[in-house]
């Protein structure tokens, strides 16, 4: 055991202590995952250490019948997008963690919402560890909101935030970011599994104990993860990421866990020169600036939690310099498109194995669902035949091994989607009824499909 007062450190995988800080956990072989305990403090009277001791707490239980309904209060910022996402609005005593990559525009849409929040009369207090007020104020000038009366700290000792919140009596406090805000409590360095972990914890209780509303900005590294194990999703009530290619404008704020409202819900938003500005129609504004006359370029309906959007599918085929065919995939799982690729070559005759493949979803958007193998394809053979493809059509349908194309769900609602931005036809899987009022196109095999395009 170490001495008395000094932190222990235990594995988040497995539980087992350890002497010392390990990079890989003795008990279990993971990696990275032992995290500094603070030291044992002394006990208060009241605190939660004397409840657990025996002492009962100040509530007595009640029937299930007798707690009062009501739903949750909700404070709105009227950035609709941010709202929808949250399911209504900012929850009172809630803690939110707002997660991205660097640069995707986390700070902006804290401040932004801050500046609202404060509008609406509601105390707000924007903590900033990774800037100095004035990188905050420039940040301030370029956005439409007006930020003047929101109050700003530069500071990472969580302690000294949480002291700072209290005394303003802050009805909503924003942490930008955990990875810079750090507990003296512990040894360890700021951003370090520990270190976050016990913040996290600690403004979840202070956001209970005090009603106040807590925004926390986390980091992603590049596999997508909050500050390495994905324990921190555990602590919090609100789980968002913000996300999006930086090189485009365009970005989607998307909820991955909520405990006051539904999971996966999407809201978009455009990078403009004064700020983040809601997109209250992705569909119209994904398929901007598409050419429906050139080859390689296919339409197809995602369904982002509840709602449909229209995307557009580029490819292109050429023929390869290098032995090894490159394939690189933007806004798609690399190994889908080989799998789609390996499809098309088998069961379609078409010449893969000779040709470099690029395939580019354009908005930045991301196809995550099977859905979109349909249009993925006709793109492919699109642009190996160098035809365009009917410019009124969507397509629709998972692609299987086989080349089988199957069904997918939420047909009628893809397709209304499609219907109110023009489209009029539609490749579906074989007998696939639709009340959306488009011609429908069944396309029961791969070789359906790429006979069908060429003729
Ligand atoms: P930022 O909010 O600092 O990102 P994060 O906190 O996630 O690291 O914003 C990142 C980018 O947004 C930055 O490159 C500048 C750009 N930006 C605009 O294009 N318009 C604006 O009005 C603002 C405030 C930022
Ligand atoms: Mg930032």
């Amino acid at each position: 055991m170490p001495p008395k007062g000094r932190s222990t450190y235990r594995c988040t995988e497995c539980g087992a202590e350890h002497p010392k800080w390990v990079g890989r956990c003795e008990g279990c072989g993971a990696w990275n995952s032992v995290a500094e305990e603070p030291a044992a403090r002394k006990r208060r009277s009241g605190g939660a250490a004397e409840r657990r001791a025996g002492a009962p707490s100040a509530q007595p239980p009640i029937r299930l019948s007798a707690v009062e309904r009501g739903g949750v209060g909700r404070w709105k910022t009227g950035l609709d997008e941010f709202d929808f996402v949250l399911g209504g609005g900012v929850v009172p005593a809630s803690l939110t963690i707002v997660g991205g990559e660097p640069g995707i525009g986390k700070s902006t849409l804290l401040l932004q919402v801050a500046a609202r929040l404060e509008a609406g009369g509601i105390s707000t207090l924007y903590v900033s560890g990774e800037e100095s007020p004035e990188q905050v104020r420039l940040r301030a000038d370029r956005i439409a909101e007006d930020c003047g009366r929101v109050h700003l700290l530069p500071e990472v000792r969580l302690e000294a935030v949480m002291a700072h919140a209290q005394t303003l009596h802050a009805g909503v406090l924003v942490v930008d970011s955990i990875q810079t805000t750090y507990s003296e409590d512990l040894e360890g360095a700021p951003g370090n599994v520990g270190q976050v972990r016990e913040c996290a914890a600690r403004l979840m209780r202070f956001a209970k104990e005090t009603g106040t509303a807590v925004l926390l900005v986390g980091h992603v590294t590049r596999g997508g993860v909050i500050a390495g194990p994905k324990t921190l999703e555990h602590i919090v009530d609100t789980v968002v990421y913000f996300e999006g290619d930086p090189a485009h404008d365009y970005r989607v704020l998307r909820a991955v866990k909520n405990r006051f409202g539904s999971v996966d819900e999407v809201g978009v938003f455009e990078m403009t020169g004064g700020g983040l500005r809601p997109v209250p129609n992705p569909s119209a504004a994904f398929l901007s600036g598409r050419d429906p006359a050139a080859p390689g370029s296919a339409v197809t309906a995602l369904m982002e939690g509840t709602r449909p959007v229209l995307v557009e599918v580029q490819a292109l085929a050429v023929r390869s310099s290098f032995g090894t065919p490159q394939r690189v995939a933007n806004g798609l799982d690399q190994r889908r498109l080989a799998l789609l690729l390996a499809v098309a070559e088998r069961r379609a005759a078409l010449p893969f194995h000779e040709l470099d493949v690029f395939v580019n979803v354009t908005g930045g958007v991301r196809l995550d669902e099977p859905a979109a193998d349909l249009a993925v394809m006709a793109a492919l053979c699109s642009s190996v035949q160098d035809r365009p493809l009917p410019a009124d059509a969507v397509f629709l349908g998972e692609v299987g091994l086989g080349g089988e194309i199957r069904p997918t769900a939420g047909t009628d609602r893809r397709l209304a989607e499609a219907v109110r931005l023009g489209f009029r036809r539609a490749f579906l899987p074989a007998r696939t009824r639709t009340t959306a009022g488009v011609e429908t196109i069944p396309v029961p095999h791969v070789a359906d499909l790429a006979r069908r395009l060429a003729a």
